[in-house]
Protein backbone atom coordinates (compact mmCIF):
# COMPACT_ATOMS: atom_id res chain seq x y z
CA UNK A 1 0.00 0.00 0.00
CA UNK A 2 1.20 3.78 -0.99
CA UNK A 3 0.19 6.74 0.33
CA UNK A 4 1.34 10.00 -1.32
CA UNK A 5 1.52 13.18 1.21
CA UNK A 6 2.69 16.41 -0.28
CA UNK A 7 4.04 18.88 1.75
CA UNK A 8 4.65 23.36 0.60
CA UNK A 9 4.21 26.55 2.87
CA UNK A 10 2.69 28.70 0.56
CA UNK A 11 1.91 32.53 0.73
CA UNK A 12 -0.96 34.28 0.42
CA UNK A 13 -1.56 34.08 -2.90
CA UNK A 14 -0.89 30.29 -2.87
CA UNK A 15 3.31 31.18 -3.83
CA UNK A 16 6.34 28.96 -3.20
CA UNK A 17 8.90 30.81 -4.51
CA UNK A 18 9.91 34.21 -5.76
CA UNK A 19 9.91 35.16 -9.38
CA UNK A 20 13.72 34.07 -10.09
CA UNK A 21 12.19 30.63 -8.45
CA UNK A 22 13.89 31.01 -5.20
CA UNK A 23 12.53 30.53 -1.57
CA UNK A 24 11.49 34.07 -0.04
CA UNK A 25 12.87 34.67 3.64
CA UNK A 26 8.77 35.39 4.14
CA UNK A 27 8.43 31.94 3.84
CA UNK A 28 11.19 30.47 6.26
CA UNK A 29 9.45 29.30 9.31
CA UNK A 30 11.21 27.40 12.08
CA UNK A 31 8.07 25.70 12.96
CA UNK A 32 6.84 24.67 9.79
CA UNK A 33 10.76 23.47 9.34
CA UNK A 34 10.29 20.88 12.66
CA UNK A 35 6.98 20.17 11.22
CA UNK A 36 8.29 19.12 7.83
CA UNK A 37 11.78 17.25 9.16
CA UNK A 38 9.27 15.43 11.64
CA UNK A 39 7.15 14.00 8.88
CA UNK A 40 9.70 13.49 6.33
CA UNK A 41 10.98 10.52 9.54
CA UNK A 42 7.71 8.88 8.84
CA UNK A 43 8.50 8.77 4.99
CA UNK A 44 9.62 5.79 3.57
CA UNK A 45 11.04 7.66 0.80
CA UNK A 46 11.13 11.80 -0.67
CA UNK A 47 10.46 12.53 -4.37
CA UNK A 48 11.56 16.00 -5.43
CA UNK A 49 12.26 18.06 -8.35
CA UNK A 50 16.79 17.78 -9.50
CA UNK A 51 16.53 21.43 -8.55
CA UNK A 52 15.41 20.55 -4.91
CA UNK A 53 17.43 17.72 -4.71
CA UNK A 54 20.52 19.72 -5.76
CA UNK A 55 20.17 22.67 -3.30
CA UNK A 56 19.24 20.51 -0.14
CA UNK A 57 21.77 18.44 1.19
CA UNK A 58 20.58 15.35 2.60
CA UNK A 59 22.84 14.48 6.25
CA UNK A 60 20.23 12.06 7.68
CA UNK A 61 20.78 10.10 4.57
CA UNK A 62 16.78 9.71 3.67
CA UNK A 63 16.06 7.89 0.99
CA UNK A 64 15.44 9.98 -2.25
CA UNK A 65 13.57 9.47 -5.46
CA UNK A 66 14.80 12.43 -7.49
CA UNK A 67 12.28 13.46 -10.60
CA UNK A 68 14.82 14.42 -14.01
CA UNK A 69 14.26 14.11 -16.95
CA UNK A 70 18.16 13.19 -17.17
CA UNK A 71 17.21 9.65 -16.00
CA UNK A 72 16.16 6.98 -18.20
CA UNK A 73 12.87 6.02 -16.47
CA UNK A 74 14.43 4.49 -13.35
CA UNK A 75 17.95 4.83 -11.96
CA UNK A 76 19.62 3.52 -9.00
CA UNK A 77 22.29 6.12 -8.18
CA UNK A 78 24.71 6.89 -5.91
CA UNK A 79 22.65 9.70 -3.67
CA UNK A 80 19.13 7.92 -4.08
CA UNK A 81 16.66 6.61 -7.44
CA UNK A 82 16.09 9.12 -10.04
CA UNK A 83 12.90 8.77 -11.85
CA UNK A 84 11.95 10.15 -15.50
CA UNK A 85 8.20 9.85 -15.10
CA UNK A 86 8.16 10.25 -19.08
CA UNK A 87 10.23 7.08 -19.29
CA UNK A 88 8.21 4.51 -16.75
CA UNK A 89 5.05 5.16 -15.20
CA UNK A 90 4.65 5.72 -11.44
CA UNK A 91 2.94 2.52 -10.49
CA UNK A 92 6.32 0.48 -11.96
CA UNK A 93 8.40 2.87 -10.21
CA UNK A 94 7.58 2.78 -6.94
CA UNK A 95 7.20 -1.19 -7.35
CA UNK A 96 10.84 -1.35 -7.66
CA UNK A 97 11.28 1.47 -4.99
CA UNK A 98 9.25 0.51 -2.19
CA UNK A 99 8.17 -3.24 -2.78
CA UNK A 100 6.71 -3.20 0.53
CA UNK A 101 4.75 -0.49 0.07
CA UNK A 102 5.19 2.47 2.64
CA UNK A 103 4.69 6.39 2.86
CA UNK A 104 5.92 8.79 -0.13
CA UNK A 105 6.91 12.57 1.16
CA UNK A 106 6.20 14.79 -1.87
CA UNK A 107 8.04 18.35 -1.07
CA UNK A 108 7.76 19.80 -4.73
CA UNK A 109 8.38 21.87 -6.32
CA UNK A 110 5.64 23.28 -8.52
CA UNK A 111 6.12 20.47 -11.60
CA UNK A 112 6.35 17.61 -9.25
CA UNK A 113 3.53 18.81 -7.11
CA UNK A 114 1.60 19.30 -10.45
CA UNK A 115 2.77 15.41 -11.60
CA UNK A 116 1.15 13.63 -8.37
CA UNK A 117 -1.83 15.58 -8.38
CA UNK A 118 -2.66 13.81 -11.36
CA UNK A 119 -1.44 10.62 -9.46
CA UNK A 120 -3.47 10.97 -6.44
CA UNK A 121 -2.72 12.64 -2.77
CA UNK A 122 -3.97 10.62 -0.23
CA UNK A 123 -2.80 13.89 2.11
CA UNK A 124 -2.09 17.31 1.38
CA UNK A 125 0.15 19.46 4.35
CA UNK A 126 -1.06 23.22 3.12
CA UNK A 127 1.44 25.01 5.66
CA UNK A 128 0.56 29.26 4.73
CA UNK A 129 2.74 32.20 5.61
CA UNK A 130 -0.10 34.03 6.28
CA UNK A 131 -0.12 37.63 5.75
CA UNK A 132 2.74 37.18 3.33
CA UNK A 133 2.36 38.03 -0.89
CA UNK A 134 4.75 36.73 -3.32
CA UNK A 135 3.50 38.91 -6.27
CA UNK A 136 4.52 37.06 -9.54
CA UNK A 137 6.08 34.08 -7.85
CA UNK A 138 5.79 30.68 -8.13
CA UNK A 139 2.71 29.38 -7.45
CA UNK A 140 1.78 25.76 -5.88
CA UNK A 141 0.50 24.37 -8.86
CA UNK A 142 0.10 25.53 -12.29
CA UNK A 143 -3.37 25.80 -12.11
CA UNK A 144 -2.88 28.70 -9.27
CA UNK A 145 -1.21 30.82 -12.30
CA UNK A 146 -4.78 30.57 -13.53
CA UNK A 147 -6.36 32.26 -10.76
CA UNK A 148 -7.04 29.12 -9.12
CA UNK A 149 -6.62 28.83 -5.09
CA UNK A 150 -4.55 26.29 -3.95
CA UNK A 151 -7.66 25.32 -2.08
CA UNK A 152 -9.57 24.81 -4.90
CA UNK A 153 -7.30 22.79 -6.70
CA UNK A 154 -7.20 20.50 -4.00
CA UNK A 155 -11.13 20.47 -3.36
CA UNK A 156 -11.38 19.60 -6.86
CA UNK A 157 -8.65 16.51 -6.98
CA UNK A 158 -11.47 14.96 -4.24
CA UNK A 159 -9.70 16.06 -0.98
CA UNK A 160 -11.44 18.17 2.04
CA UNK A 161 -9.38 19.36 5.03
CA UNK A 162 -9.67 17.08 7.87
CA UNK A 163 -7.12 19.15 10.69
CA UNK A 164 -6.41 22.90 10.83
CA UNK A 165 -4.11 23.85 13.00
CA UNK A 166 -1.52 26.92 14.12
CA UNK A 167 2.43 26.23 13.75
CA UNK A 168 3.38 29.64 14.94
CA UNK A 169 1.32 32.07 16.46
CA UNK A 170 4.27 34.76 15.91
CA UNK A 171 3.97 34.23 11.73
CA UNK A 172 1.23 33.62 11.84
CA UNK A 173 1.96 30.16 10.12
CA UNK A 174 -0.96 27.73 9.86
CA UNK A 175 -1.17 24.32 9.13
CA UNK A 176 -4.64 22.86 6.93
CA UNK A 177 -3.61 18.94 6.21
CA UNK A 178 -6.22 18.05 3.29
CA UNK A 179 -7.09 14.04 3.15
CA UNK A 180 -8.66 12.22 0.29
CA UNK A 181 -12.46 11.96 1.00
CA UNK A 182 -12.97 9.05 -0.19
CA UNK A 183 -9.71 6.90 0.02
N1 LIG B 1 7.46 26.72 -0.48
C1 LIG B 1 7.59 25.41 -0.65
O1 LIG B 1 6.97 24.60 0.04
C2 LIG B 1 8.50 24.92 -1.73
C3 LIG B 1 8.42 23.59 -2.14
C4 LIG B 1 9.27 23.16 -3.15
C5 LIG B 1 10.17 24.05 -3.72
N2 LIG B 1 10.20 25.33 -3.29
C6 LIG B 1 11.12 26.30 -3.90
O2 LIG B 1 10.92 26.34 -5.29
C7 LIG B 1 12.19 26.49 -5.94
C8 LIG B 1 12.62 25.25 -6.75
O3 LIG B 1 11.58 24.56 -7.21
P1 LIG B 1 11.53 24.26 -8.76
O4 LIG B 1 10.11 23.94 -9.08
O5 LIG B 1 12.22 25.35 -9.51
O6 LIG B 1 12.50 23.00 -8.87
P2 LIG B 1 12.35 21.46 -8.57
O7 LIG B 1 10.95 20.98 -8.72
O8 LIG B 1 13.05 21.17 -7.29
O9 LIG B 1 13.23 20.90 -9.77
C9 LIG B 1 12.81 21.10 -11.09
C10 LIG B 1 13.45 20.03 -11.91
O10 LIG B 1 12.87 18.78 -11.57
C11 LIG B 1 12.75 17.97 -12.73
N3 LIG B 1 11.34 17.69 -12.97
C12 LIG B 1 10.28 18.19 -12.29
N4 LIG B 1 9.14 17.66 -12.77
C13 LIG B 1 9.50 16.82 -13.77
C14 LIG B 1 8.78 15.97 -14.65
N5 LIG B 1 7.44 15.88 -14.59
N6 LIG B 1 9.46 15.25 -15.55
C15 LIG B 1 10.83 15.29 -15.60
N7 LIG B 1 11.57 16.08 -14.79
C16 LIG B 1 10.91 16.83 -13.90
C17 LIG B 1 13.42 18.72 -13.85
O11 LIG B 1 14.80 18.33 -13.81
P3 LIG B 1 15.73 18.20 -15.12
O12 LIG B 1 16.06 19.60 -15.49
O13 LIG B 1 16.90 17.40 -14.63
O14 LIG B 1 14.90 17.49 -16.15
C18 LIG B 1 13.26 20.17 -13.41
O15 LIG B 1 14.22 21.03 -13.97
C19 LIG B 1 13.21 26.62 -4.86
O16 LIG B 1 13.41 27.94 -4.53
C20 LIG B 1 12.57 25.88 -3.74
O17 LIG B 1 13.09 26.25 -2.48
C21 LIG B 1 9.39 25.78 -2.32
Amino acid sequence: MIEIHGYAIVSDDDRIADPEGRMPEALRSEADWAYFQAELDRAAVTVLGRLGHEAHPNPRRRLRLVVSSSASGLERRADGWWWNPQGLDWEAAIRTVLPAGGRVAVPGGRRVFDLFLGIGYAAFHLSRAEGVRISGGVALFSACEGGASAEAVLARSGMAVAERRILDPQGPVSLAIWRRSNP
